[in-house]
């Protein structure tokens, strides 16, 4: 294929792009900022996320992915046409795009996936299921006749997949994720505390004291908000056991979400599972404690990738490299879909 082949993770929070022979060249927000006033876009990627909550009336910042799937074509197709220029530069030939997407996605929601890319510059595209990516990133061995499970915890989904022979076997995509998260530490400083806080801060608070167990020895940190009823500032202290009550529902739906693929997981598979066990992916399988939660109340051994959040990017890279080879040797990724 001539013109340059590039894989694209296309995240809820997060797009990055990975040059094949150069490895992830970068990373954005996946956001966007409109002037409506003037009717132009004032900015793309980590400076349009920096906006969000903080911008004045006439601007709108836009996060154009919701739970994996696009919810606003054009401002996707904008932020991608951006990477393209910025990964290509001068090439004549338009990049050949690999693009992932959550397991369950809806054959439209594909399809808008692959024009979201053409229009943005791509020419020929090929969509493959993310934790299909992830599990190539963390150099799993996928295109045999064994099961194995990756969870990818993003911003947006939390999507669960038993995989063998190199496709999706058995999956769940649950809308429970990283900003779902965000929101209930909000809730609950609202609740608790009547505090308002922003979605900036409560995220800060996951990444900073987040916990997916109760902890013998609680870690604290101070966070400033305003007070609810009176609305000045107020300096608060918030603690990590705190912050699980917030999260311990969702950290509760995810293991159900789990329960219920294994159980649909024909015994076989179930028992490669087992041997071999399940790795996360993503951001959100850095909250401290949940490999181990996880592995307790599952009774199968859970570990998270190195690197989580570019098991997707990676994989997109191999696949790059590899595919030929892969179809030559009768393995073909059946979540594949060019449009010529
Ligand atoms: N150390 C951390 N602890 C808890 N959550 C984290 C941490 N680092 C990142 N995250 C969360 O991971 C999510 C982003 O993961 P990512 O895989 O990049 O998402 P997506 O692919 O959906 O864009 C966000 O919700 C972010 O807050
Ligand atoms: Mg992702």
């Amino acid at each position: 294929m001539p013109g340059l082949n590039i894989g694209i993770d296309l995240g809820t929070s997060t797009v990055t792009a990975f040059v094949e022979g150069k490895g992830i060249v970068l990373s954005e927000a996946t956001a966007i900022t409109y002037d409506t006033f003037h009717n132009e876009i004032v900015a793309i990627g980590n400076t349009a996320m920096d906006m969000l909550e903080k911008a004045p009336d006439s601007l709108v910042p836009v996060k154009p992915i919701k739970s994996g799937v696009i919810s606003d074509f054009s401002a996707t197709a904008e932020i991608l046409s951006t990477i393209v220029e910025k990964v290509c530069k001068n090439q004549i030939f338009r990049p050949n795009v690999i693009v992932n997407a959550p397991s369950c996605v809806t054959s439209p929601d594909r399809k808008a996936i692959v024009e979201a890319c053409c229009a943005g510059g791509a020419g020929k595209v090929s969509v493959i299921a993310e934790p299909v990516l992830s599990a190539l990133g963390i150099g799993l061995s996928i295109e045999h006749p064994h099961g194995v499970m990756v969870i990818d915890l993003g911003a947006g989904t939390t999507d669960i997949a038993v995989i063998t022979m190199g496709t999706v076997a058995y999956a769940t995509s649950l809308k429970v994720a990283g900003d779902d998260m965000d929101k209930s530490i909000r809730q609950y400083i609202r609740r608790e505390k009547d505090i308002d806080i922003g979605l900036h801060s409560a995220k800060k608070i996951k990444h900073t004291v987040g916990c997916a167990y109760r902890r013998s020895e609680e870690i604290e940190m101070s966070v400033t908000g305003k007070d609810h009823l009176s609305g000045m500032p107020k300096v608060f202290s918030i603690s990590s056991n705190e912050v699980y009550e917030a999260l311990k529902d969702h950290i509760r739906a995810i293991l159900n979400g789990i329960q219920d693929v294994l159980e649909q997981t024909p015994p076989e598979l179930y028992s490669d599972i087992c041997n071999e066990g399940i790795t996360l992916t993503g951001g959100l399988s850095k909250l401290p404690g949940l490999d181990k939660v996880l592995t307790k109340k599952l009774g199968i051994k859970v570990t998270r990738a190195a690197d989580p959040e570019h098991s997707a990017a990676k994989g997109a890279g191999y696949v790059l490299k590899n595919m030929k080879a892969l179809e030559d040797h009768g393995y073909s990724f059946r979540a594949k879909e060019y449009t010529e």
